[in-house]
């Protein structure tokens, strides 16, 4: 598998599909890989870098992202939503995601975390907030796709400490995320 191999996938299940069901598309094509989770990693091999950040992606559109996402050890994110659905599979690794419901308020309550390995698919509808952080000493990779074009469409982080909202803003997203790896966990948890 190549990386043009890997994106016609996700662009061949979605562009057959209502705008309602890109998802289901999406995350049935993830369910597949999960049988060639090296053949995936090594496509997405000359990514370097960390983080889900502009480096990282690979096909940006305004109905779908793909992007690999690195989380070394002691990494965690503020938590954030995406703007759109979003869907992970993680490679190699393992992370924690914490999930929030944003009240009307802006206001956050914690739901759940769940633990993912290699083979894990992890499905947020377009209401989901969360914190994802690398479990271990190995950096979690994963294959990360989004329903919109997630580095551009308008999104929200709380801080960690305050967990105040804010507009998704990457000059400052830094800045949280380092506090929010700092921390003994993730808020609220
Ligand atoms: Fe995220």
């Amino acid at each position: 598998m190549n990386v043009a191999d890997l994106t016609a996938r996700f662009l061949t299940a979605v562009a057959g599909e209502d705008e309602k069901y890109a998802h289901k598309a999406a995350v049935s094509v993830m369910n597949e890989l999960k049988d060639d989770l090296d053949g995936v990693a090594g496509a997405l091999d000359y990514l370097t870098g960390s983080g889900g950040n502009a480096l990282q992606a690979f096909y940006r559109a305004p109905n779908l992202s793909l992007l690999k996402v690195r989380f070394p050890d002691g990494r965690r994110t503020p938590p954030h939503n995406h703007g759109t659905w979003a869907a992970i599979l993680v490679l190699s690794g393992a992370e924690k995601n914490s999930l929030y419901t944003r009240g009307e308020d802006g206001t956050l309550s914690y739901e759940r975390s769940i633990e993912l390995t290699a083979g894990s698919v992890l499905f947020m509808p377009a209401d989901a907030v969360h914190v994802a952080e690398c479990l271990g000493d190995e950096p979690a990779i994963g294959l990360h796709v989004y329903g919109a074009n997630v580095l551009g469409v308008e999104r929200a982080m709380w801080d960690p400490d305050s967990l105040a909202e804010q507009p998704l803003d990457w000059s400052q997203y830094e800045g949280l995320a380092q506090r929010a790896s700092a921390a003994d966990k993730a808020p609220l948890t």
